[in-house]
């Protein structure tokens, strides 16, 4: 358990973050606290990367098992470079194509990161986020920032700060809230230590998108359960769960559940909200930014099912959300 503390709230302008509230964040962290802040895709959990006794107090907020790894947060190139002790041709395009932005990349660690953050393995993940608080805040503490997404482990990201009250309050120091995330799922998860990459994690930076800079490995099934974690620990089908069940079918099938709907809640396609489905945007774009907050929405009831009508055609970055929403509804109960 850990101890019961006062989570400080903070806001800050989301294009144009102010540098003196931002601050105080910068030095709780210096100081190995724990402050949630806002990326493009979810609210990462933050702490030194460097120190192992506030990489600790991420897994004890969120529970999570020491054996799955942190993403390290970067605001330069060169920062990434030192955490590597090899940087690959293909991180560097990478890399030169994608950062800042959704993309994480996987590769052979240096020292500097304690073995605790990266779960004894002899790789790092590291990003470097499109958003402008992250990247401000980064260079204030000036120094690469641990980051989890920040919900209790297996629970659902969260897009908002009000999730992330909601799922760590009374368990980390501060949260930032510069408003909702833009782009809505976590990133994308590409493994550069052998040739060619892999994607260990879809996002919305997509396989065609990625395949224009470097070779990629065909696709295969990297789902595992806990046991054995390989090749991505976190990967398992626990993750990015509400608490209802999630049913994901056709959009005939949707429509026949529609009318039968005791004890049931619907997420749709479409533009407008009416009757009782809850609607997501048609375009991946839109429905990925708004994936989550309609989950926590549904987190929140005590509905016991939620029926997903079938987004999409699970190519380019619709993938990135059909990963999400399997998982989701393949959750072992
Ligand atoms: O968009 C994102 O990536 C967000 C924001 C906050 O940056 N972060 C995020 O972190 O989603 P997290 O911890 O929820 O997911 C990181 C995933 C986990 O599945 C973890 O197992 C995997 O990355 N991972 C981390 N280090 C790894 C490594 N060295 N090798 C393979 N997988 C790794
Ligand atoms: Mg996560």
């Amino acid at each position: 358990m850990t101890e019961k503390k006062k989570t400080k709230v903070i806001r800050v302008n989301v294009d144009e973050p102010e540098l003196e509230i931002l601050e105080e964040a910068a030095r709780v962290l210096r100081e190995g606290g724990l402050v949630a802040f806002p990326t493009e895709t979810v609210y990462g959990l933050g702490a030194l990367a460097e120190s192992e006794r506030a990489v600790e107090k991420i897994f004890a907020a969120k529970n999570r098992p020491a054996t799955n790894p942190l993403i390290v947060h970067v605001a330069t190139l060169e920062e990434a470079k030192t955490l590597a002790s090899h940087w690959p041709q293909a991180a560097e395009e990478l890399a030169g194509a994608f950062w800042p932005g959704p993309l994480t990349l996987v590769v052979k660690k240096s020292d500097r990161i304690p073995a605790a953050a990266c779960a004894g393995l002899d790789t790092v993940a590291i990003r470097m986020p499109a958003h402008p608080v992250a990247l401000a805040l980064i260079e204030l503490v000036g120094a690469p920032l641990a980051a989890p997404s920040a919900n209790p482990y297996t629970r659902v990201s969260p897009t908002t700060a009000e999730h992330v009250m909601r799922g760590l309050g009374g368990r980390i120091d501060m949260i930032i809230d510069a408003g909702p995330t833009s782009s809505g799922v976590e990133s994308a998860l590409v493994t550069v230590v052998e040739n060619p990459a892999e994607i260990l994690r879809p996002g919305m930076i997509d396989r065609q998108r990625l395949s224009g800079i470097v070779e990629l490995a065909s696709i295969r099934e990297i789902v595992v359960e806990d046991s054995r974690p390989r090749p991505s620990p976190g990967l398992s089908r626990n993750h990015y769960s509400p608490r209802p069940r999630v049913r994901l079918v056709e959009r005939e099938e949707f429509l026949a559940l529609l009318d039968s709907g005791e004890g049931r809640e619907f997420i749709g396609v479409g533009e407008e909200d009416e009757g009782k489905v809850y609607h997501l945007p048609p375009d991946p774009c839109g429905y990925a930014r708004g994936l989550y907050k309609a989950f926590h929405h549904f987190d929140r009831s005590d509905v016991e099912e939620i029926i997903v009508e079938k987004p999409g055609d699970d190519s380019g970055a619709w993938t990135a959300i059909f990963d999400r929403l399997r998982r989701a509804s393949s959750k072992s109960r």
